[in-house]
């Protein structure tokens, strides 16, 4: 999978995406990522990007011209599946947006700043529009971070355990069974013991009805969707 990101603050990408699984992903040439600085797109040679809003009010708006030729030289090579802008009025993410974008081939993230994109550039390139829960983060950047992330992941062969995606909560609208490692008593707090066994069968049903009970107590509202 290919990702583009247009940003004001590419440095922000960095540390999440080059690290740990993420980083993994693109050495193994599974996943690349590239970050685009909007300003080698800026109308002057003082950076400019943004203006004033039509109308009056504070905040500045990102331009359409910057956004505009940077879009237009990235869709000269690459043909986007979406266009993703993020933004707090956009949908909701979550797992199953993760599941069906990790499905895709090249993808190009938009990072807002200010009071966010002149919505022309919305009305006439950004194909989905995209939000990570209802606060206002000061730039897309960290949002497009998050999705990435949960996206990258998904791609086959980027876990090295093939099937433990399956088994993340909200996978099959539950969340995740409690898990533990050795030792099988730690200060008298026990492993419960149907995982000590080794029946397949039985620690699956286990984990099952303690996934029930987990989404049940904690977010019933999963239950009821779909
Ligand atoms: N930009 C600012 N706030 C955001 C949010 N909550 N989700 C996505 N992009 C954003």
């Amino acid at each position: 999978m290919n990702i583009d990101i247009i940003s004001v603050v590419p440095e922000l990408l960095e540390s999440p995406l080059n690290h740990s699984i993420m980083k993994r992903a693109q050495e193994k040439g599974l996943l690349q990522v590239r970050t685009h600085n909007l300003r080698q797109w800026a109308i002057n040679k003082h950076g400019q990007v943004d203006d004033y809003q039509y109308g009056g009010g504070a905040g500045m708006v990102m331009m359409c011209e910057p956004l505009y030729n940077a879009i237009t030289h990235l869709q000269s090579t690459t043909t986007y599946d979406e266009i993703i802008y993020l933004t707090p009025d956009g949908a909701t993410f979550n797992q199953s947006m993760a599941n069906r974008l990790s499905l895709h081939q090249n993808l190009l993230f938009i990072c807002g700043h200010y009071k966010g994109i002149d919505q022309r550039i919305r009305d006439h390139f950004v194909t989905k529009e995209i939000s990570i829960g209802d606060y206002v983060l000061s730039g897309g950047e960290l949002a497009a971070a998050v999705i990435v992330d949960a996206i990258g992941r998904l791609i086959p062969g980027v876990l090295n355990d093939e099937t433990s995606a399956l088994f993340d909560s909200f996978q099959d609208n539950l969340l995740a069974p409690p898990v533990y490692t050795r030792p099988a008593d730690f200060n008298g707090w026990k492993v419960p013991e149907v995982l000590l066994q080794g029946d397949p069968k039985k620690v699956e049903a286990w984990r099952y009805e303690a996934a029930l009970a987990i989404t049940k107590a904690k977010r019933p509202d999963l239950l009821k969707e779909e």
